[in-house]
């Protein structure tokens, strides 16, 4: 199909965020709580997941619109059955210059040990693992099920070691839960390669119960590792970057902030994404996507799909934490907003 597409605030689509399952085995309070992700909650059945095949032709007529870059996401998408497989046909896709296509994965890290292997073989290019604190005590408490600090480390190790890098984690800060592990994180990660990245908690979701002083801003996160570690801002290694980036002043490599709450980056969002069942969405925070699968399932040519996805992109006006950061602090969120662990990160 067509080249370049712009939104109607000429952002360009790059970025393809695809979830693969809406589960997860960690219960983060503040993106699947416990106590509303029981085993009663209605998670997506089988038939409505997008197979493989399904995700790789769309992923395909992506790529034709100007992706370069696919992030598999979840929930925890290593509990999806054979994602190598998938990974394995992503690979092949190439963009519209030829270059394959960028392919990364965020994930909570607990099966990447066992699985980094054969994720970088099937042709896996990097991994981001969400850890939000060093202290097994704290983590433990945070991921809710008591899954161990040792074993989301001896992941980041695994990947690592298969060629899965350069790796990043991912700490979301919440004031007063995990903020004093800024330091301790910081220190480990310094000087390993690891990029470390500190993500002010966000209003994302209906069921987290977030609140404006949960909020640790960036600034203060980058006061407080400069305290000890002093730090010079970096340019952007790309537009639309999600992080700012800081390096250390001894050459013990960079970290980043994601300051979504603060500092809003939707000027320059170029990020799409796919839900499991198959439903687009324009922004994290949208309460509706636009079906893709039933396209998909009821004989869409891929001239079809190019087309109604080149619609939907052009049609795209989400801006949604540039209006909140206009609104009062504590103000409620407009509209009923998904759920992260089903749209994706
Ligand atoms: P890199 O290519 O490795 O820089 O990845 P990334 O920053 O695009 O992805 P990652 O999955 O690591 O996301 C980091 C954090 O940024 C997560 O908490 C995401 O939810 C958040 N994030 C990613 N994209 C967006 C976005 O478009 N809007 C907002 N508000 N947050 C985002
Ligand atoms: N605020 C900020 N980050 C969040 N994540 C999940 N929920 C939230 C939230 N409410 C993070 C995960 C993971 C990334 C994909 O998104 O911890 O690192
Ligand atoms: Fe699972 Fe990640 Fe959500 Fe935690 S933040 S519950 S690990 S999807
Ligand atoms: Fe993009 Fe929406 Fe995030 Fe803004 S809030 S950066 S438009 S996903």
């Amino acid at each position: 199909p067509s080249g370049q597409l712009h939104d109607v605030r000429a952002r360009p689509l790059r970025d393809l965020r695809i979830s693969v399952t809406d589960r997860c085995n960690f219960r983060c309070a503040y993106c699947m709580p416990k106590e509303v992700f029981t085993k009663d909650y209605p998670y997506l059945p089988h038939a409505q997941l997008l197979t493989f095949e399904e995700i790789t032709r769309l992923a395909r007529v992506f790529v034709a619109h100007g992706v370069r870059k696919i992030r598999l996401t979840g929930g925890e998408p290593l509990l999806r059955k054979n994602l190598e497989i998938l990974v394995e046909q992503l690979a092949q896709l190439r963009t519209t210059d030829g270059q394959p296509v960028e392919l990364a994965l965020t994930t909570n890290g607990s099966l990447l040990a066992r699985k980094a292997q054969a994720l970088k073989a099937a042709g896996l290019h990097r991994v981001t693992v969400s850890l939000d604190a060093l202290d097994d005590a704290v983590f433990r408490r945070m991921n809710d099920v008591d899954f161990p600090v040792a074993d989301v480390l001896a992941g980041i190790d695994a990947a690592r070691d298969a060629g899965l890098g350069p790796i990043k984690v991912n700490m979301v800060v919440q004031r007063g839960t995990n903020d004093h592990e800024i330091l301790p994180m910081a220190r480990h990660f310094r000087g390993t390669g690891t990029v470390l990245r500190f993500i002010e908690y966000m209003d994302v979701g209906a069921t987290n119960g977030w609140r404006m002083d949960e909020v640790l801003p960036s600034a203060d996160v980058v006061h407080r590792i400069a305290a000890d570690f002093p730090l010079h801002a970096l340019d952007a290694t790309a537009p639309g970057e999600t992080a700012e980036r800081w390096a250390y002043d001894d050459g013990a490599g960079e970290i980043g902030v994601i300051s979504s709450v603060t500092q809003a980056f939707c000027g320059t969002c170029n990020r799409a994404r796919l839900s499991t069942e198959g439903r687009l969405y324009l922004c994290l925070f949208a309460s509706n996507g636009h079906d893709l699968r039933t396209l998909l399932r009821g004989g869409a040519s891929d001239a079809d799909l190019a087309s109604a996805i080149g619609h939907i992109w052009q049609s795209r006006g989400d801006r949604y934490s540039e209006l909140r950061g206009q609104l009062p602090a504590d103000a409620g969120a407009p509209g009923r907003r998904v759920e992260m662990s089903y749209i994706g990160g």
